[in-house]
């Protein structure tokens, strides 16, 4: 199996993240390859919100955790100490396709180089709340955008889960 076939197997969703900060050259490495995700008609409508500021982290966690219906002190981003959240422009008809690969990318990338990443949801809800929307304006961004999801970042604080086995019939060849 070759490298990238490794990446993309072993790839696993992370749960319990040390509160580390990824190096500079790790983070902007993932989000480059997020960047280069294929996009409908190439439009590239997504966008990427890297949140490194722990401020800010802990109360897009807050947020989360309330439209998740948590109990205060969950934290539904598992200790991770980067959020990438991608949001695609609501007015180009690919636009959920689009963010949604780019969040894979992202996690694809991030285990590339040891990362450990995890999509965590409720992007749509937060960004559609005036707690999203005002995140939106601080950095000057008027279109309309949908959440598409979270990218958690860290590195893995232990070992993470093996993949559950792959259903039957998941694959049709004709
Ligand atoms: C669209 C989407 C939303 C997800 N949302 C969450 C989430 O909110 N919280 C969580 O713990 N995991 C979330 N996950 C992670 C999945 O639970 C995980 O991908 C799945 O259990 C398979 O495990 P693996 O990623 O290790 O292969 C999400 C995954 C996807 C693709």
């Amino acid at each position: 199996m070759n490298e990238t076939l490794k990446v993309l197997e072993n790839r696993r969703s992370c749960r319990k993240f040390k509160s580390d900060m990824i190096s500079d050259e790790e983070l902007k490495a993932i989000v480059r390859a997020g960047t280069f995700s294929a996009t409908g008609k190439g439009l590239q409508s997504p966008i990427i919100i890297a949140v490194t500021d722990k401020k800010l982290r802990d109360e897009i966690a807050e947020e989360n955790r309330k439209i998740g219906g948590w109990g205060e002190g969950f934290d539904p981003f598992y200790g991770a100490p980067v959020i990438l959240v991608v949001l695609a422009k609501k007015e180009v008809p690919t636009h959920v396709y689009d963010g949604s690969l780019v969040m894979g990318n992202l996690m694809n990338a991030a285990e590339s180089l040891g990362v450990a990443s995890i999509w965590i949801h409720r992007a749509k809800e937060e960004f559609e709340s005036d707690f999203g929307k005002n995140i939106l304006k601080r950095l000057g961004i008027e279109e309309e955008y949908e959440g598409i999801g979270h990218c958690a970042l860290g590195y893995a604080d232990g070992p993470v889960n093996s993949a559950a086995p792959r259903k039957e019939n998941y694959v049709y060849y004709i």
